[in-house]
């Protein structure tokens, strides 16, 4: 059986500061009809200069708490979900708990790359599994800009930065907030040349004088990534609707990893949840990694799209590969 958590708050935030398709043009050879109808995206929002990860974390995160009518001193737990922590040490988590004025408490970094927040939400289970009292801050927050290569137009035009953020407590029963009913995450190394950052870390040491190369930036092989997240979201979708009981026709909004307005198509039309029914939000903010699902969800949620009584299904892919899915009540 399925162990239960609540959503009991959530929150986002994506930096006012907007980068659309026509500012690329001007950048790198491309176009807005080129954009547009290969990923669908046609703006995305970029941190002003010395906006880090932690601070956009820390206002999604404020969101979450203050919906869940908690206060930053009730948090027991932090989970960050990031690959783009403003440093490897502190880790990113204290330097979110230091925004928030917290002290004392667990916090930590999770990288699953843009699946990070569902698997942040399966730890955030398990520990209120564990501690009936803990209410755990699970927040994604990624600057991806400052890991893009704005001379490469295969990537540069796909990714923004935000946060998303959710307050998790122990299951409180049907009708209070958001019911997490069950997730599944996988992984497959394989794919890991995919998709990758690998400058500043041990299989790519920086090493003081040496110019920054391109391996500091998003590398990615773009359609096998789209072949890989379309089969992925739409495996482990199903594999958990059926674990749980439900068919594709009880789900009343899909909120998928917001990549490409493609893939997401793809992905509903596969799982079989009509087109009306997905949530899209990636033409206005791009990919923002990690942040990309609670982002959605949050959005999805405050513009009635998301319903109180919907079966709401969340699934995200990202390098790794990493992926999964998560069923939600409202
Ligand atoms: C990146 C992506 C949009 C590229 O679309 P695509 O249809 O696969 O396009 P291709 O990479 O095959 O490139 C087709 C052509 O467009 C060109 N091109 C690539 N980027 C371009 C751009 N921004 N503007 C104009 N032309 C571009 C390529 O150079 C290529 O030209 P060529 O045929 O002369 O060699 C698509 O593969 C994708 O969305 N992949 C998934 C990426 C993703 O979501 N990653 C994150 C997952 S978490």
């Amino acid at each position: 059986m399925s162990i239960h958590c609540t959503l009991a708050g959530i929150g986002r935030y994506a930096p006012d500061k907007i980068l659309s398709n026509s500012d690329l043009e001007k950048l790198v050879d491309t176009t807005d009809e080129w954009i547009v109808t290969r990923t669908g995206i046609r703006e995305r929002r970029i941190a002003d200069e010395g906006m880090t990860t932690a601070d956009m974390a820390a206002k999604a995160s404020a969101m979450a708490i203050e919906n869940a009518g908690f206060t930053p001193e009730d948090i027991t737990h932090i989970l960050l979900a990031t690959l783009t922590p403003d440093s490897a040490v502190p880790p990113g988590a204290t330097s979110l708990a230091l925004r928030l004025g917290i002290k004392h408490i667990a916090a930590m970094d999770v990288n699953a790359a843009c699946s990070g927040f569902l698997y942040c939400l399966d730890l955030a289970r398990a520990i209120t599994h564990m501690d009936s009292d803990a209410k755990v801050l699970v927040t994604a927050s990624d600057t991806l800009s400052h890991r893009t290569n704005w001379d490469d137009r295969t990537t540069c035009i796909l990714f923004g930065d935000a946060s998303g953020s959710a307050v998790v407590t122990a299951d409180q029963g049907p009708g209070k907030g958001g019911r997490v009913l069950d997730i599944m995450l996988s992984s497959d190394p394989a794919w890991g040349p995919m998709l990758t950052v690998h400058g500043g870390y041990s299989g790519h040491p920086y090493k003081k004088g040496q110019p920054i190369d391109d391996e500091y930036f998003i590398q990615m092989q773009g359609r096998e990534v789209y072949k890989h997240a379309v089969r992925s979201m739409t495996a482990i979708s199903l594999e958990l609707l059926a674990r749980n009981g439900y068919t594709p026709d009880d789900v009343d909004v899909l909120v998928p990893h917001q990549a490409n307005v493609r893939i997401i198509e793809a992905v509903g039309k596969k799982i079989g949840v009509p087109r009306e029914q997905v949530f899209v939000n990636a033409d206005r903010y791009g990919n923002t990694s990690a942040a990309s699902a609670p982002l959605a969800m949050s959005e999805a949620y405050d513009t009635g799209f998301i319903k109180p009584g919907h079966l709401v299904l969340m699934t995200t892919f990202g390098g790794g590969f990493t992926w999964g899915s998560a069923l939600v009540r409202f």
